[in-house]
């Protein structure tokens, strides 16, 4: 099988991404049974992250040992990377040793340069541009709580950011209406927009909720962005998703956020902490998606002879 790379969710077919959703919550029965399953026994996983991270941390080093392998952790302030080796000799040290590899740093750019390097698949776990691993957990949670997300409408409250642009490639490949509600100088990139997919921008949050099956938020400032919280903080200051919004979506309309969460700024503690919010489940799906990823690009469909 030739290298395949999750840099965003363009690298996957429609059809392969419908897979990786069911494989996800098939992964995830076989777990609740207590079933021992390890595909990957002696494989390594290589864990480079530049910015901090909770759950993707967590997620792929659980879900290496589930499956029988091993993942390292690097950070900058341990490797060499941090001390100005070039990401090129870097990717093709690391992918001389390890079996697969993810990446959490800034420019998407950087990623992609070294995934051209890598001999081995190499996953995206979050640039400034994209978060694709977030939308597989989304994605599954939203599949197992409502049926297929096809042909729904999704509707994005808050900054354009890393995440928004995962869902605008993620309304192409998964079929929804996505409708994105941002502030002026704050929305996602124009060429993202303009590439195709039933994406519809909004001036106010209550317009774009109209109708929503989902409503999604994230952090006002991203990591990177922490000197621009204050600004962001006033821009923003419209755009919380209040119950009074929430009202406003479909009667079942779920809430849904990547988290961490900043209750008060960016979603109302009544709505994350209330019972349309499905943020649990979300976070925990990110364990039986990425599993389901790890076996696609390592060891294929396994859905077929
Ligand atoms: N949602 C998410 O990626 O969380 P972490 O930053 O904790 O990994
Ligand atoms: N947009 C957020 C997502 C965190 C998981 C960030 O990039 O910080």
């Amino acid at each position: 099988m030739n290298t395949r790379h999750f840099l965003t969710l363009r690298d996957l077919s429609p059809e392969e991404l419908d897979y990786l959703i069911q494989r996800a919550i098939t992964l995830k029965q076989m777990q609740q049974r207590g079933e021992i399953y390890q595909p990957l026994k002696n494989r390594v996983l290589g864990m480079v992250f530049e910015k901090s991270s909770t759950r993707t941390r967590v997620s792929f080093e659980t879900g290496m040992v589930h499956f029988g392998g091993h993942a390292i952790f690097l950070s900058p302030r341990d490797t060499q990377l941090g001390r100005g080796e070039p990401i090129e000799d870097s990717a093709r040290v690391l992918s001389s040793m390890v079996d697969i590899i993810m990446i959490r740093t800034y420019e998407h750019s950087k990623l992609e340069r070294f995934a051209a390097y890598s001999r081995v698949p190499v996953i995206n776990a979050l640039t400034d541009q994209f978060h694709p691993c977030q939308l597989l957990a989304d994605v599954q949670t939203f599949v197992e709580q409502r049926g297929s997300i096809r042909g729904r409408t999704v509707a994005w409250i808050g900054d354009g950011n890393n995440m928004c642009h995962s869902y605008i490639n993620a309304a192409e490949q998964f079929g929804f209406r996505l409708h994105i509600a941002a502030p002026e100088g704050f929305g996602p990139d124009p060429a993202l927009v303009a590439r195709g997919g039933d994406i519809h921008l909004f001036a106010h949050p209550a317009e774009a909720v109209t109708n929503a099956d989902l409503v999604v938020t994230d952090v006002w400032a991203s990591m990177g962005q922490e000197d621009e919280q204050a600004e962001r903080e006033r821009a923003f200051r419209d755009y919380q998703v209040t119950p009074e919004l929430m009202a406003q979506a479909k009667d079942d309309a779920l809430f849904m956020h990547c988290l961490p969460a900043h209750r008060g700024e960016e979603v109302a503690a009544e709505v994350i902490d209330g019972p349309q919010s499905v943020v649990w489940q979300e976070a925990e799906n990110r364990l039986h998606s990425q599993k389901a990823l790890l076996e696609f690009l390592l060891l294929g469909r396994r859905d077929r002879p």
